[in-house]
């Protein structure tokens, strides 16, 4: 029941992504003038929250838009409607709908769709990780000399010895090719799936990725936080990896 809605609510926003795609539609600032948001960010949030009402009026929302719609439910939606909203104003095709699902603390559930690439990915606790309802697995690579791996830059510069730019340039200096391709969470799918060895980001928000963290773990990845304790969405630091080349990215990003 839950999954079922999921899905739909993922369905349905996707449409909508699909549809307003060519735009015109508004576009406007948040924290910063590049962290934007657009119209249509907010009709796929409207209906991802409906499907998800149509079946648990009582459900706890976090959602990136509104942010949270709090009940005194264990469950809890975690949602960004579209992920990659820079791409999506920029009529970039690469951006999604990101839906975790929490119960008591634990992710128990997580889709993360891309309607331009027709690619869903899924994942349930303990039941491993699907794209297109074809189970997923992180990469074998051992070496991260040998990786290809992905990050993503904050809209808010944060100085301090670690910052994005000092670990970018540490990793790019030693020859390994980093992409950045704006969706933290289609960045932990394309860990999932074994296209990327790792992906590291200084700061997302729990919306970013409560459901890519999930599948990546399904798919038999690791993820956890610049320490290497295992990765919390309320958190701001995440390192995924397919578990192999997890503590040399981590001694790369932090410096060691
Ligand atoms: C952003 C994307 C981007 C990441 C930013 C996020 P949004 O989410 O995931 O890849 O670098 O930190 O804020 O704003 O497009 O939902």
């Amino acid at each position: 029941m839950l999954k079922t809605t999921l899905l739909k609510a993922t369905e349905a926003s996707g449409k909508i992504l699909q549809q307003y795609f060519d735009g015109p539609f508004e576009v406007s600032s948040k924290s910063t003038v590049n962290d934007l948001v657009t119209e249509v960010d907010k009709k796929s949030e409207t209906a991802i929250i409906a499907t998800i009402r149509e079946n648990y009026p009582d459900h706890f929302i976090l959602s990136e838009e509104v942010g949270e719609i709090k009940t005194s439910s264990s469950t809890k939606w975690i949602i960004d409607p579209i992920d990659g909203t820079v791409n999506y104003a920029n009529g970039i095709p690469i951006c999604c709908v990101s839906i975790g699902v929490e119960q008591d603390g634990e992710m128990i559930l997580g889709a993360v769709y891309n309607p331009f690439m027709n690619e869903l990915f899924v994942a349930e606790k303990g039941k491993g990780a699907t794209l297109n309802n074809k189970p997923i697995h992180v990469s074998t690579k051992t070496e991260v000399a040998k990786s290809c791996l992905v990050t993503g830059f904050p809209y808010k510069w944060e100085e301090g010895t670690n910052n994005p730019a000092v670990v970018f340039e540490r990793i790019i200096k030693q020859g390994i090719p980093v992409r950045r391709l704006g969706s933290a969470a289609i960045d932990l799918c394309w860990v999932a799936c074994g296209r990327f060895d790792g992906f590291y980001e200084h700061h997302l928000q729990a919306w970013d990725a409560a459901a890519g963290f999930l599948i990546v773990e399904e798919a038999g990845g690791k993820v956890t936080d610049y320490s290497g304790n295992r990765y919390s969405p309320y958190q701001k630091e995440l390192l995924a990896t397919n578990g192999l080349i997890h503590s040399a990215l981590q001694d790369l990003v932090n410096g060691k």
